[in-house]
This record gives C-alpha cells, sequence and structure tokens, in this order.
C-alpha cells in the first residue's frame, strides 16, 4: 500500500488511462507517480531499463510499465525491469493490453510481481474478459476496488484457501459470459497455428513501417530487432509522419476518401502512424494504406 511521499515510477510510453488510474490512487495517499523518459529511438533494452531507473529514488514503490507500450508500439523489457525492481524490494506492475495474444506471457517467467490484461485486443476475445495476475506474496495485501460477497472473511462466501481469488472473482451479479468464452478464442489460436499468422503479419508490418517511414523520410523509433535478439514489435508497429502534419485531419481524409481507418499517435508533438496486423489483415490492407498514404501525404506535408 502506498503511504504518504512513496512514489511510483511509470514510463512517459504509457496508455494515458491507466496514467490516470496512477495519478489518481497516488493523489489519494499523498503519493507521486513519476514519469520517466524513455529516449527514443532506442537501440537496446538496457537503455529502457536505465531510462527507468534513472527515475528510481529510495521513495520508489512501485514500477508501472506496458508490456507493450499502446501509442509507441514499443515491446518493453519487462523480466529485466522486474528483477531489478525485486533486487530492490520495489513492486513491479505490468500492462499487458497489447501484449497477450501477439506474445507468449509466461507469468512466472517474466518475475513480475502484477500482470493485467485485457482478452479483446490480440486474443480475439469478447469485449469484457481479460484477467489480474498477481504474485502469490502480493496476495494478502491487495484489495479489489469493488467490494461484494466474497470480500469479507467470516461470511459464507469468502474463500479463505485463496482471499485474493475470493475478494476478485465475485463482484456483484456481472455477465460473466466473455469470460466463459475466453478459453474458446484460446482455443481458436492454437488450433490455426497463431505462430505462423503472427509471423506472417509481422512481416507486414515491418514492410508497412518501412513503406511509411521511405514516404516521410524520417528514421524509426526502434530497429526490428537489437544486435542481441531483442525484437521491439511484433503485429503492430508505427512509423514516422512528417513533422508538423495535422494528424487528426489525415486520419480523417484516410477514412472519407479511402475508408482506411487507423491511428494516428503521437510523441512529444511528433507524429507517427500505427499499423495493426491481425490474422483477418492481407497484403491487400497494406497495399490499400499505402496507396491511401501516397496520395493525401504529399498534399498534407507542411513546406520546411
Ligand atoms: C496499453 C493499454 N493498456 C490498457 C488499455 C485499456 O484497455 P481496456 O480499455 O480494455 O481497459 C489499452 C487500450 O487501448 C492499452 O492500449
Amino acid at each position: 500500500p502506498l503511504a504518504p511521499g512513496d512514489e511510483v515510477v511509470g514510463t512517459d510510453l504509457e496508455y494515458g488511462a491507466c496514467e490516470q488510474t496512477w495519478e489518481w490512487l497516488c493523489a489519494k495517499r499523498g503519493a507521486r507517480y513519476i514519469k520517466a523518459h524513455v529516449p527514443l529511438p532506442v537501440s537496446s533494452p538496457d537503455e529502457v531499463v536505465a531510462a527507468i531507473f534513472a527515475a528510481v529514488t529510495p521513495r520508489t514503490r512501485a514500477i508501472f510499465l506496458s508490456h507493450v507500450t499502446s501509442g509507441m508500439a514499443l515491446r518493453l523489457p519487462i523480466e529485466e525491469v522486474a528483477r531489478r525492481a525485486r533486487e530492490q524490494g520495489i513492486l513491479s506492475v505490468v500492462d499487458g493490453a497489447h501484449a497477450v495474444g501477439q506474445w507468449p506471457v509466461d507469468l512466472d517467467a517474466l518475475g513480475v510481481d502484477c500482470y493485467a490484461s485485457n482478452f479483446h485486443k490480440w486474443l480475439c476475445a469478447p469485449k469484457g474478459s481479460g484477467f489480474l495476475y498477481a504474485h502469490r506474496d502480493q496476495h494478502a495485501w491487495l484489495e479489489s476496488p469493488i467490494v461484494s460477497w466474497g470480500w469479507v472473511d467470516g461470511n459464507a462466501h469468502f474463500r479463505t484457501d485463496t482471499p485474493f481469488v475470493s475478494r476478485n472473482q465475485m463482484q456483484g451479479t456481472r455477465d460473466i459470459a466473455a469470460f466463459l468464452s475466453a478459453p474458446a478464442a484460446v482455443r481458436y489460436l492454437e488450433e490455426r497455428d497463431w505462430e505462423t499468422v503472427r509471423e506472417r503479419c509481422h512481416v507486414l508490418a515491418v514492410e508497412a513501417r518501412e513503406r511509411v517511414a521511405a514516404l516521410s523520410g524520417l528514421p524509426q523509433v526502434s530497429p526490428v530487432e537489437s544486435p542481441e535478439g531483442y525484437r521491439w514489435f511484433r503485429q503492430m508497429a508505427i512509423a514516422p509522419l512528417p513533422h508538423g502534419i495535422d494528424g487528426a485531419e489525415l486520419k480523417r481524409r484516410l477514412y472519407d476518401q479511402f475508408r482506411v481507418e487507423i491511428p494516428i499517435t503521437g510523441w512529444t508533438e511528433k507524429p507517427f502512424i500505427r499499423v495493426s496486423f491481425q490474422g483477418y489483415n492481407t497484403r491487400d490492407d497494406l497495399e490499400a494504406l499505402m496507396a491511401a498514404l501516397e496520395q493525401v501525404l504529399p498534399s498534407m506535408t507542411p513546406a520546411t
């Protein structure tokens, strides 16, 4: 639990809604949420680890980071962050929303204290499904934000064998249909050799970011893979757009004129386009995007 003066370190690549959750919690507890600046472009995972630990102080109680960041689509080295955090008695809390389904998530091997994810992005399960993992050592103090039948020790619904599950699993009368269908989603991927599908998608993502960068003439934010074999992205990638471009207008034109629905993201006021290839996408989708960008970008690129 956070106390006044405590600090939580996140990166400046995190999903806004999660940052707000930390801001909210820290404000309630008199703690501070600090955003570590991760300099881009990155060339090695060690740089990310160093940037995060540069923001750590003796008051740091938790480090929060995404397994795969939303806006910049980068896989972060959570194993190494979790390992160093544990050495220093700091809790590691990981947002896996874009990793589950794209990357293997072996929670024991990752060594994190807490990991949460939805299942509707890359696992192809319905919205509303997801999971919260907490290492057994953290079960005793973790509270559920919703108090229901399983919360109070001594209540007939309280499971003494696993208070953590007891507090979190039963949260009033909920629609559990999405949860019940998650195993079918996992089976669906297993039966279709999804590793091969992921790799096919990765090839398209690599090509998309190269072709967009060739149009804008700007450098990428990371290599595809670092020399030590660390891969920065898989099915989702970003590519730099010309500086000063009106991202909202580009997004609007891509949809209105070409029916291409795609996020335009940003980092330190620099615009990027984020491509995502899922099993249902084909090369035709990539070609449609490129044809649209080739038509639209030249007329929108500010003169330098
Ligand atoms: C990195 C990341 N974390 C968390 C979320 C939030 O997921 P949900 O809206 O399912 O709670 C998202 C959604 O886009 C995300 O990209």
